[in-house]
């Protein structure tokens, strides 16, 4: 096992009418910006719930995050919490909603540099407004993490970064107001909770026994109950089963001292800012392909995932046999697995790999995969 320091202080506040709860984790004092996307909260009576648990607090919205959050939407919130001195953000909505909310705390308080600095890595965080979250959509962890990616449309790119000063302060998350959303995006978030923990257990082996079993009930549990989801949206105990996976893949726990991969999200942001992929259809193209290539390198992990979680046997190729397993599953779940399944030409391929060359990018959890190898891992899912 590597060395490594683990702090995550989000609290959890989770079931049924707990966003009632806010009046307790809100100070009484608070100026509260509420940042919401672009309106489901409105129809699913979230933002009813919460209005009335800010009680008296003096509050305002701002509305309009969009699905991968923009920085110049974000920038715009920036000014509104200069210019009225607002001390408090409460992020309602999904990964994009809670993501920027963890950049304009941070912009809020950054002085000198551009920043657009805090996103490139080229500015540290210093300091940063506190910020609670109320998710309703089980799928990115960033409800308990403290990373975000920030889309910037204007120059075409879609980058994380992380700081612990963006931990929200809490996160509710009441599995009713995942009842609301569309059948494919619930089918998105399984998929990217998925891929979460793959990228932190489909590495190179590692004596790591018990991260590899928290990875594999959280597999397991998602691929019993993601199924059940599309059947059954609104059985409560099924939506809270997939809240908490969610949360669990990406809070840092699993990833506790194992080496971590990362390059299917790495790749798969690339195709969300050139082609507008939702995030999860950009990784269900990415991953398979991606675990082909580097098949020799991860052939331990891969046939124990294949053993452990998807029931493949060993004989033939078991290694092949647990990634066709995974793209069946993802198929399962209404995603396509190949770019042309999204009308993606083959010279998107080019494109995207010269971009990563461009950023200088060595991705994956032994820095391997350069241009050269994107390249390649893309033409094999197109
Ligand atoms: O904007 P609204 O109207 O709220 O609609 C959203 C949006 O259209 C809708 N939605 C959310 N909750 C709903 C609902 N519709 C009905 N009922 C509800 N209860 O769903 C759509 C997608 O929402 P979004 O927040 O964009 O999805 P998600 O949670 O998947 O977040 C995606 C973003 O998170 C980043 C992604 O790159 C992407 O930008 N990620 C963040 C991570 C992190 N911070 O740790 C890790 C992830 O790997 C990921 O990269
Ligand atoms: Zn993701």
């Amino acid at each position: 096992m590597k060395n490594f320091e683990f702090c995550n202080p989000v609290r959890i506040v989770f079931g049924k009418g707990k966003i009632a709860d806010l009046d307790r984790l809100i100070p009484e004092n608070a100026f509260v910006l509420v940042l919401t996307g672009g309106g489901s909260v409105k129809n699913n009576g979230v933002f009813d719930q919460v209005t009335m648990a800010l009680k008296s607090r003096k509050w305002e919205e701002f509305s309009g995050i969009e699905a991968n959050p923009d920085y110049d939407t974000c920038m715009k919130a920036v000014e509104r919490i200069k210019e009225k001195k607002i001390d408090f953000i409460l992020a309602v909505g999904g990964g994009s909603v809670i993501d920027a909310a963890k950049f304009i705390v941070a912009a809020a308080c950054h002085n000198g540099s551009d920043p657009w600095d805090i996103v490139t890595g080229q500015a540290k965080i210093k300091t940063a407004l506190p910020f609670g979250s109320v998710l309703t959509l089980a799928a990115t962890g960033s409800e308990m993490n403290a990373g975000s990616v920030i889309s910037r449309r204007s120059i075409g790119a879609k980058l994380p970064f992380a700081s612990e000063k963006v931990f929200p302060r809490f996160s509710i998350l009441d599995p009713e107001t995942t009842y609301s959303l569309p059948s494919h995006v619930s089918a998105c978030g399984v998929v990217d909770a998925w891929v979460h923990v793959l990228e932190q257990y489909l590495s190179h082996a590692i004596h790591a026994p018990l991260q590899d079993r928290q990875s594999e009930a959280l597999l397991l549990t998602l691929l019993e109950q993601g199924p059940k989801l599309m059947e059954n949206p609104n059985d409560y105990d099924v939506r809270a089963d997939i809240m908490w996976c969610a949360t669990q893949a990406l809070n840092g726990l699993i990833g506790c001292g194992v080496p971590q991969d990362w390059a299917t999200h790495m790749i798969g942001h690339e195709l969300t800012a050139a082609f507008g992929l939702a995030h999860a259809e950009s990784l269900a193209i990415v991953l398979p392909a991606l675990l082909r290539v580097r098949k020799e390198h991860k052939k331990t992990k891969l046939e124990q995932y294949g053993r452990r979680v998807l029931g493949v046997d060993d004989a033939g190729d078991p290694a092949e046999a647990a990634i066709v397993a995974t793209e069946v599953f993802f198929k399962r779940m209404g995603l396509g697995v190949r770019l042309s399944d999204y009308g993606i030409p083959l010279e998107a391929v080019s494109m995207v790999a010269d971009i990563l060359d461009r950023r200088g990018f060595r991705l994956g959890e032994d820095r391997a995969v350069d241009g050269a190898m994107v390249r390649k891992i893309l033409v094999m899912a197109s």
